[in-house]
C-alpha cells in the first residue's frame, strides 16, 4: 500500500514526478481527444490557470460573507448566461461545479416542488429518451426517482407520444436534451414543453453540452431547434461553462425560468453553528472555479464565442463530408450541432476494428453501442488542426479494417 513519506518533498521533486506521471496519459494538447478536453487554446488557457490560480484559496461556500467578489462574479455568469439561453424577468441561476450536479439539481429541485404542488405523488417517476446522460441515470438514482427511459424515434430524437403515453399520475419530470451526448441530435424540446404545460410537469431541458454553443451557432445562420428558457414549459436548463464556455474545469450552472423555484433547491438548516444555507450540492466550493470561468468570459466577449463557434461548426462540416466520402460509413443525419456519430455501413466491415486501428494510429476513440455500434466525437475549435490527419487516418483504418476481415468486440472499459 502506497503511504505518506517520511518527509516532505521540495517542488522540483514534486515536478518531475507529475511530469512523469502524465507522460502515458492522451497528448491533449494534440488534440486527439473527442471530450475531456474542450479548449487546447494557449491563451485562453493562461487566462484560465492566472484566474484559478489568483482565487485558488477563496471558498465559494464563504461567498456571501467572507468573499463577496465570487457571489459577484458568480451573479455575473448567471447574468450573461440567461441573456444567452432565454432568461426573462424573475428567471435565476446557480453556478454548480459541472453537468452532473446542474443535472442532480434540477432533478432534486423538481423533486421537491413535486412535494409541495404535486402532494400525491408518492413514488415519483421522471420520462425521459433512451439516450438521457448518464449523469442524469446517475442523479436519478441517488434521488430515488424512476426512470422511465422511451427509445427514441427513427431521427434518433425524443419521441414524444410514447413519452406522453408513458405519463401517470406518479409522473413529475420530462426530460430533453440539446443536445444528446451519444447522437448529437436536439430532442423535440418545443414538443416536451408543450406537453409538459399541459400535464403541469417540469421540463428539463440538458443543454450541457450545447449551451454555450448554440446561441452562437444561431447567430451564424445555423438552424438550432428552440431549447431555451424562453420556451413556454420549460423550466430548468443546464449548461455547462467547462465544454463549450471554455471556462477552467469545475464550472456549470443550471437556471431556472422562475427564480422562486430555488426555494425547492435550496437548502438551509439552522444548527449549532448558525444557519447553513447552500443552492447547491457541494459545500465547500472553488473559487478558482468560479474566477476562472467569468474571466474567459470577459475574455472572450461575444466576438470571442462567435470566432469560436464558426472554428467548430466549419470543421464539423468538413469532417462529416469527409466521414461521408469514406466508403463503408455511415453517420447520423443530420447532425445538429457539434458531435458526429457514425458507424459501418457494410456487413464486412467491423466498426469495432475501425475504431481499434484508429486507437493504434493514437486517437482516443469514442464508443457507442446505442443507437448502433459507432465512433462518436465531439469537435472543440482547435480540432480544425488535426481535422485533414483524423480523415486520413480514418480512411486507411477503415481499409485495414476491411482487407483483414477482423471482428472485434465493442470495448465496454470504462471512461
Ligand atoms: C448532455 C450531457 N449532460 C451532462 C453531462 C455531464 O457533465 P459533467 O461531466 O460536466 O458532469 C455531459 C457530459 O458530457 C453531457 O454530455
Amino acid at each position: 500500500m502506497y503511504s505518506l513519506p517520511k518527509q516532505g518533498h521540495g517542488w522540483p521533486w514534486i515536478e518531475s514526478k507529475l511530469n512523469a506521471f502524465r507522460e502515458g496519459d492522451i497528448r491533449w494538447q494534440e488534440g486527439r481527444l473527442p471530450y475531456f478536453v474542450w479548449c487546447t487554446d494557449e491563451a485562453i488557457l493562461d487566462i484560465q490557470s492566472r484566474a484559478y490560480h489568483l482565487y485558488h484559496v477563496e471558498n465559494g461556500l464563504g461567498s456571501k460573507r467572507a468573499f463577496p467578489s465570487l457571489d459577484r462574479m458568480e451573479t455575473d455568469i448567471i447574468g450573461m448566461c440567461l441573456s444567452l439561453l432565454g432568461g426573462g424577468p424573475g428567471s435565476d441561476g446557480t453556478l454548480t461545479s459541472g453537468g452532473t450536479e446542474s443535472n442532480f439539481l434540477a432533478l432534486k429541485t423538481a423533486r421537491s416542488w413535486a412535494r409541495v404542488h404535486r402532494p400525491h405523488v408518492t413514488r415519483p417517476n421522471i420520462v425521459a429518451p433512451s439516450s438521457i446522460h448518464a449523469s442524469a441515470v446517475k442523479a436519478a438514482e441517488y434521488l430515488n426517482l424512476e426512470l422511465r427511459k422511451i427509445p427514441f424515434d427513427d431521427e434518433f430524437r425524443s419521441d414524444v407520444a410514447a413519452m406522453a403515453a408513458a405519463i401517470d399520475d406518479q409522473t413529475i419530470l420530462l426530460f430533453g436534451s440539446a443536445p444528446q451526448f451519444p447522437t448529437g441530435v436536439f430532442d423535440r424540446i418545443g414538443e416536451l414543453a408543450a406537453l409538459a404545460q399541459k400535464m403541469d410537469l417540469w421540463l428539463h431541458v440538458d443543454a450541457c453540452v450545447g449551451g454555450m454553443l448554440s446561441p452562437f451557432a444561431r447567430r451564424l445562420g445555423h438552424h438550432i431547434p428552440d431549447f431555451e428558457l424562453s420556451v413556454p414549459g420549460v423550466r430548468s436548463l443546464s449548461a455547462d461553462l467547462h465544454k463549450y464556455g471554455y471556462a477552467g474545469k469545475g464550472a456549470s450552472v443550471l437556471l431556472l425560468a422562475d427564480g422562486a423555484d430555488l426555494e425547492h433547491q435550496r437548502f438551509s438548516y439552522e444548527w449549532g453553528s448558525g444557519t447553513y444555507t447552500t443552492d447547491t450540492f457541494l459545500g465547500t466550493r472553488p473559487g478558482g472555479a468560479v474566477a476562472a470561468a467569468w474571466a474567459v468570459m470577459h475574455y472572450l466577449g461575444e466576438a470571442g464565442y462567435l470566432e469560436r463557434a464558426k472554428m467548430v461548426l466549419d470543421t464539423v462540416s468538413a469532417l462529416a463530408s469527409g466521414i461521408d466520402a469514406i466508403p463503408g460509413l455511415r453517420r447520423v443525419k443530420p447532425h445538429d450541432l457539434c458531435i458526429l456519430l457514425y458507424g459501418s455501413a457494410e456487413p464486412r466491415l467491423d466498426i469495432n476494428v475501425v475504431a481499434e486501428e484508429m486507437g493504434q494510429k493514437g486517437w482516443y476513440v469514442g464508443r457507442t453501442r446505442e443507437p448502433f455500434e459507432g465512433i462518436q466525437l465531439a469537435i472543440n475549435p482547435e480540432h480544425q488542426r488535426v481535422m485533414p490527419q483524423y480523415l486520413s487516418d480514418l480512411a486507411a483504418s477503415v481499409e485495414q479494417a476491411r482487407s483483414t476481415r477482423r471482428t472485434a468486440e465493442f470495448d465496454k472499459s470504462t471512461y
